[in-house]
Formats: structure tokens, C-alpha cells, sequence
């Protein structure tokens, strides 16, 4: 073990030993995500391959524009990993149009705005308490501030979408751009009536995928491509890609952006529209570097390997909400279709705060999240989130699941005391060092 720690600390630390404060910093971290049980929703672990291009070469060089028409020289190396990387990810939603270039999730939901929307427009997204992000219309994020953004609630009920409510939203406030997909939603989206809804109104469609991308891309969820105007994504969660954006637009639709009299070839007005808002509208320099890495992980999620992935992701979802379920824990909505679920603290009388605070001495690393109706403030929440898509990476199936729902029942219960989280904190270390973060370097 002691030697397996040596090679992976030489291959990820080598050339930072000169620096000792940073030396120190990445050897912790490493450490860190070595030894805990990484269940925040949003998080995974990229593969070696994604690691190594993301620390290579392409980070030296400029290269504002798109391949074949940039505004540097010697750009012919960095244009071929972009074209790989935006093949790849057509390839693997079936899209028309791609761009590769966001910085983050949030700069793709940008550059989709800006580019569709004029200052004032009204914006349609579900509300940030009910599960939806910040940049689909949240008063402290420039969705907020620059349109006029309003949020369609869940069923009260049910805590799930209800295609009802929000058509009656639509036809009240008439966005210009209707908003589906969620940061903190653990559903299926029905993005068929998604369509009718912004048909009836006249309104652009646009899909966040930023969470289930790796899911649908394996087809276990619904491919939103086929229903909505434009996509956006990040390619860091359940894609277990580097952190970044994208952009796609599928090619079944008609009339892509409501533009009815488009001149030259679809590709091209799309391109137009979107490639010019993200640069030069938004962002200077693309990281060629980030790209490159893109593309090896969509090579990734096209192998085969990458569906019992997604696969797993689901079933060890499945399994833990399931188990927690058997403890006692409120699921919101009563279960999960994708990488997630939301857990409602109430009954079990702790804050997310509390909770998060608790598991994270535990080795347990979840997030605080707002459940829907929370009477808690965003600092407080009444809930968690939790996701499987980094402990499915560590190769973690249903029999760790259970393991890890009583670890999780131990901690909430004994949220207060410290040396019950310490033991619990070192049977999770125990489970991680049974899989390691990069096995392939021992
Ligand atoms: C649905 C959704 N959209 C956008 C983003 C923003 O991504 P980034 O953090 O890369 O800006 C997130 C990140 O959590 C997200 O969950």
C-alpha cells in the first residue's frame, strides 16, 4: 500500500517538489480524495488520460477563434484535438452543431442568453429552491439580473415537475426562452411537453443536461436534443470529463432557434450565432488544453465501458436511496432516476448544515442543499444532496451502497459526537483503500 501511495504521489507530484507550499497543498488533497467517500453530486474522478491532457502542452498556446480560422499562427495541432473533440460529442448525442469552447457550464448558459436574448427578456427556469441552478434565473447570478427571470415551482405533492403548473406559468409571463434541466432534481424530464408548452406560447426551449449528460448520453434518460431549441452541459459531472462547457444543438429540429428564413446552411446560422457569442462575445482565448481533454473523455463515454458506467451510477443510486429509504430518511419524491437524490432532514432533526458538517468528520462528503417548500435559508436547508457517480468510478456497487447508507444513518445520528464520527471516519477509510482512486498506477 505504502508503495502503491509512493508511485501515485511521484506521478502526480514530480515536478512540483521545487514548490513546497503547493507540494503540500496537492499532496493533502490527495490524500483527501483518496481516503473519503466522494458523494457530492456534481463531482467524479477523470481517468488518467483526461488528467494528463489536461496538464499537457496545449496549455501553452493562444488560439482565439475555431479551427481553420483563428487569430494566431501555428494553430494547426490545437484546430485537430478541437475537431476531434466536437466529432466526438456529435457523435455521441446525435448533434448537429456543437461548440466545445465554455470555460464552465455557467459561461455555455451565458453565451446561449446572450446570444438568443436582449436585456429585459423574461426567462422561465425552475425556481433555484426547487432544484434549479443558478444561472436559470437566480437574482444574485447575472440570469437574474440581466432578463427578468421567473421560476415555475414543483408539485407541492408529488416534489416533481408538474407540466400543468408550468404551462400555466408560460402562458402568464410568456418568456422568450422556457428553461429545462436542474442541478438538484433526481427525475426524469418529459422534454416533449417541455415543447408543446414553448410551441403554445412561442417561446425557445433550452436544456441544461450540465448533471444526467452522462446518463442520457447512454440513452438511460430521455435525449432532450430532439425537443429543444439548444443544449448546454458540463462535462465534469456524470460526462467525467475536465471541468467546462459545451453547447449542441440536434438535428431533428425543424427550425432550429425559431429562425424560419435561414440564409446558407443550418450549420452555418447556428454556427453563427452561438460560436461568435461565446468568442468573441464572452470569452478571449479558448483552453486548448480543456479541449484536448474534452475530447479524450467523449472518446471515453463512446466505448461500451462507458454504459456499465452509467449503468451502475444509476443502479448505485437507486440502491442507496433505497437503503436510506429502509432507515428512515425522506427521499424526496420517494426515489431517483438518475445519479441523485435529496434528502429531507426534517424528520431526522438536523439541519443540511448540521449534517454536512457531521458526515464531512465522518469522511463522508455530501452538500447542504435546499429541499423543495425548504422553510431553512440556502446557508441552513433543511436537506442534502447526494450523488454516485465518483464512488461509481471507484468501481463502488449496490453491497458498498448499503455500507455506506449505515455509515451515513451512524453519523446523522450521532451528529454530535466526535469520537463516534472519527470511527466511522476511519471504516471509511478502510472501505476506500479497498478502491483506490488510480489503481492503474500501482
Ligand atoms: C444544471 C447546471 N448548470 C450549470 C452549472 C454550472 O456549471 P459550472 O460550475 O461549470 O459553471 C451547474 C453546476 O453545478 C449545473 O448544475
Amino acid at each position: 500500500m505504502e508503495n502503491y501511495k509512493q508511485i501515485k504521489e511521484d506521478f502526480m507530484l514530480e515536478f512540483l517538489k521545487n514548490d513546497k507550499k503547493i507540494y503540500d497543498v496537492t499532496k493533502l488533497e490527495i490524500g483527501r480524495q483518496q481516503d473519503n467517500l466522494e458523494l457530492i453530486a456534481s463531482e467524479n474522478f477523470v481517468s488518467l488520460a483526461v488528467l494528463q491532457a489536461a496538464g499537457s502542452v496545449l496549455t501553452n498556446k493562444y488560439a482565439e477563434g475555431y479551427p481553420g480560422k483563428r487569430y494566431y499562427g501555428g494553430c494547426e495541432f490545437v484546430d485537430m484535438a478541437e475537431e476531434i473533440a466536437k466529432d466526438r460529442l456529435k457523435q455521441i448525442f446525435g448533434a448537429e452543431y456543437v461548440n466545445v469552447q465554455p470555460h464552465s457550464g455557467s459561461q455555455a448558459n451565458m453565451g446561449v442568453y446572450m446570444a438568443l436574448l436582449n436585456p429585459g427578456d423574461t426567462i422561465l427556469g425552475l425556481s433555484l429552491d426547487h432544484g434549479g441552478h443558478l444561472t436559470h434565473g437566480s437574482p444574485v447570478n447575472f440570469s437574474g439580473q440581466i432578463y427578468r427571470a421567473i421560476g415555475y415551482p414543483l408539485n407541492k405533492e408529488t416534489k416533481q415537475l408538474d407540466y400543468n403548473i408550468i404551462e400555466d406559468l408560460a402562458v402568464k409571463e410568456k418568456p422568450k426562452l422556457i428553461v429545462a434541466g436542474a442541478t438538484a432534481y433526481s427525475r426524469e424530464w418529459d422534454y416533449s411537453k417541455f415543447r408543446e408548452i414553448a410551441d403554445k406560447i412561442g417561446a425557445l426551449l433550452l436544456c441544461d443536461i450540465s448533471h444526467p449528460a452522462g446518463l442520457i448520453a447512454k440513452g438511460l434518460l430521455n435525449n432532450p436534443l430532439e425537443h429543444c431549441d439548444v443544449v448546454t452541459s458540463t462535462t465534469h459531472k456524470t460526462l467525467r470529463g475536465p471541468r467546462g462547457g459545451v453547447i449542441l444543438v440536434g438535428k431533428d429540429r425543424e427550425n432550429p432557434l425559431g429562425i424560419k428564413t435561414m440564409k446558407g446552411d443550418r450549420l452555418k446560422m447556428m454556427s453563427e450565432v452561438f460560436d461568435s457569442m461565446i468568442m468573441p462575445g464572452i470569452q478571449g482565448g479558448p483552453l486548448m488544453h480543456i479541449i484536448m481533454s474534452k475530447a479524450v473523455a467523449f472518446g471515453e463515454v463512446l466505448q461500451n465501458s462507458f454504459k456499465d458506467y452509467a449503468l451502475q451510477v444509476r443502479a448505485n443510486a437507486q440502491k442507496l436511496s433505497s437503503e436510506l429509504m429502509n432507515k428512515d430518511f425522506q427521499i424526496i419524491s420517494g426515489g431517483t432516476d438518475n445519479h441523485l437524490m435529496l434528502v429531507d432532514l426534517t424528520n431526522k432533526n438536523i439541519s443540511g448544515k448540521k449534517a454536512e458538517v457531521a458526515l464531512e468528520k465522518a469522511g463522508i462528503t455530501v452538500n447542504k442543499n435546499m429541499i423543495p417548500f425548504d422553510t431553512k435559508s440556502p446557508f441552513v436547508t433543511s436537506g442534502i444532496r447526494i450523488g454516485t457517480p465518483a464512488v461509481t468510478t471507484r468501481k463502488m456497487k449496490e453491497s458498498e451502497m448499503i455500507v455506506i447508507a449505515e455509515f451515513i444513518d451512524k453519523a446523522i445520528l450521532n451528529y454530535e459526537n466526535d469520537s463516534v464520527l472519527e470511527s466511522i471516519k476511519s471504516d471509511v477509510k478502510q472501505l476506500c483503500n479497498r478502491f483506490p482512486l488510480y489503481p492503474e498506477l500501482n
